[in-house]
C-alpha cells in the first residue's frame, strides 16, 4: 500500500520533459534582500522564469557593527526598473526581517496583491569581522539578530501562506561560513549554521504540507557585501598566519582566493547562485527538500589534510610569489632557511626565509593545489 502511494506521488510530480522556459510560471514569490546583489539576481532569474515577484529589502543600514556601504532605496528601485522590463507582475516592499509584525503585514498584503505566495527566498542578511577576543555585545547581538532571528521571522511570518496555498517552497540562504567557519567570523557562521538546523528542522514540519525547505550555501560572490577592504583581508587572511594586509589590491586578493577555489575563479557572481534557487523553487524539485546546495566553486575549507611546507622548496629553493610583511613581491626571491610556521596548507604558508639582498626574514609563500596534490 505505502509503495502504491509513493507511485502515485512521484507520477503526480515527475517533470515531464518540457524546457526550461517558464519554469516558475504562475508562481508568487517574495524575496528578501532583493534590493542588490544575490537577492536581485535571484528575483530578477525568477521574474524571468516566469514568476511573479515581491522584492523585500529595508533599503537602509542594518546596523552600525558592518563596514560595508548600506543598500539604499535607489537600489530597491533599480531592481525594480530590472523586473518592470523584463514584463511580469512585481512589487517593492521596504520590511525589515527582523520585526515579525512587519513580515506578518508583508503576508496579507501580498496575498491580497498577488493572491497567495508560493515561494519564499529568506535571503537578506549582514556580514561583519570581529575576533572573539575582541568582540562587544552588538558584534554578537546584531548579526544573530538579523541573520537568524530574522530568517526565522521570515519563515515563521510566511509558513502559514504557504500552507494556505497547499504547497510551497523555502529557500534559506545560508553560507559556506556556515558550514565550515572562519576566522573573525564566528557570529556570522553561528547564524548561517543556524539557518541549516532552522531548515532541516523547518522540512520536517512542512513537508507534509508539500512545503520543500532547502538551504543554499554561497561561497564568496561578488556583491556590495563583499568588494570592500574588509572583507577582502579577510580572504586573503584566510591563507596566512600574520596578520593580513588591511586594504589589498583586487589582485592580491585574487592570487589568494585561486588557489583554494578549485574551479578556478575567485569568487562568482550573483547571477550564477540565481539558477540554483530557480532549481529549488520550481516543480522540478518537488523531491529536493532538507538540502543544502554550496555554490561557491567547489571551495575546500581548510581540507587538504597535512602538509609540510618545507617540501615545496626540495630542490630549488625559491618559489614565484614571495610575500614579505604582507605585501607580494614578485622580486623578491628567497632561500628557505626556517622551519614552515603555519598551519594554513593551501594559499600560502609562513617561513623563516634569507633574500637575495642576505637579510633574514619571515616570509610568507603561495602554495598551489598542486603542491599539495604532489605532497598526497
Ligand atoms: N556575497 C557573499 O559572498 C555571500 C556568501 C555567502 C552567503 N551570503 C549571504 O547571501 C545573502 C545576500 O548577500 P549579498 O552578498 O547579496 O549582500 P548585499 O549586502 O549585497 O545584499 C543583502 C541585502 O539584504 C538586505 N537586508 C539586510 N538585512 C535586512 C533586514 N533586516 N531587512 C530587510 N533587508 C535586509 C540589505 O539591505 C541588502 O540589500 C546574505 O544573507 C549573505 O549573508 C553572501
Amino acid at each position: 500500500m505505502a509503495s502504491d502511494q509513493n507511485k502515485q506521488t512521484a507520477a503526480e510530480h515527475t517533470w515531464k520533459g518540457e524546457g526550461f522556459a517558464g519554469l516558475l510560471s504562475g508562481k508568487v514569490a517574495v524575496v528578501t534582500g532583493a534590493a542588490r546583489g544575490i537577492g536581485r539576481a535571484i528575483a530578477v532569474d525568477m521574474a524571468r522564469n516566469g514568476a511573479a515577484v515581491v522584492a523585500v529589502d529595508l533599503a537602509e543600514r542594518v546596523s552600525m557593527i558592518t563596514e560595508f556601504e548600506p543598500a539604499t532605496k535607489a537600489d530597491l528601485e533599480e531592481t525594480g526598473k530590472l523586473l518592470e522590463a523584463i514584463g511580469g507582475k512585481w512589487s517593492a516592499k521596504i520590511t525589515d526581517i527582523r520585526k515579525i509584525g512587519e513580515l506578518k503585514a508583508l503576508v496579507e498584503e501580498v496575498e491580497r496583491e498577488f493572491g497567495g505566495v508560493d515561494i519564499v527566498v529568506a535571503n537578506a542578511g549582514i556580514q561583519a569581522f570581529k575576533s572573539l577576543l575582541e568582540m562587544e555585545d552588538a558584534d554578537w547581538d546584531d548579526i544573530i539578530d538579523n541573520n537568524l532571528n530574522g530568517t526565522a521571522n521570515t519563515v515563521r511570518a510566511f509558513a502559514p501562506a504557504l500552507v494556505r496555498r497547499g504547497a510551497g517552497r523555502m529557500i534559506l540562504v545560508s553560507s559556506m561560513q556556515g558550514r565550515y567557519g572562519m576566522k573573525n567570523g564566528a557570529a556570522y557562521s553561528a547564524s548561517k549554521w543556524g539557518i541549516i538546523g532552522l531548515m532541516k528542522s523547518a522540512a520536517l514540519e512542512l513537508g507534509k504540507h508539500k512545503i520543500t525547505v532547502n538551504t543554499i550555501e554561497p561561497g564568496l560572490i561578488d556583491t556590495p557585501l563583499t568588494r570592500n577592504d574588509r572583507r577582502w583581508s579577510m580572504a586573503v587572511g584566510e591563507t596566512m598566519t600574520t596578520p593580513p594586509p588591511e586594504h589589498p589590491s583586487e589582485e592580491e586578493t585574487i592570487r589568494a582566493r585561486l588557489p583554494r577555489v578549485p574551479l578556478g575563479v575567485p569568487w562568482l557572481t550573483p547571477e550564477q547562485v540565481a539558477p540554483v534557487a530557480v532549481f529549488l523553487a520550481s516543480d522540478v524539485a518537488v523531491r529536493a527538500g532538507r538540502e543544502g546546495v554550496e555554490v561557491g566553486g567547489f571551495v575546500g575549507m581548510g581540507d587538504y589534510g597535512d602538509f609540510d611546507a618545507r617540501e615545496v622548496y626540495a630542490g630549488d629553493g625559491e618559489r614565484d610569489a614571495v610575500h614579505r610583511d604582507g605585501a607580494l613581491r614578485d622580486d623578491l626571491r628567497g632561500e628557505l632557511i626556517g622551519e614552515f610556521e603555519g598551519e594554513t596548507p593551501v594559499g600560502g604558508v609562513e617561513v623563516r626565509m634569507k633574500g637575495d639582498d642576505g637579510e633574514e626574514f619571515s616570509g610568507g609563500v603561495d602554495v598551489t593545489l598542486d603542491d599539495v596534490a604532489a605532497e598526497g
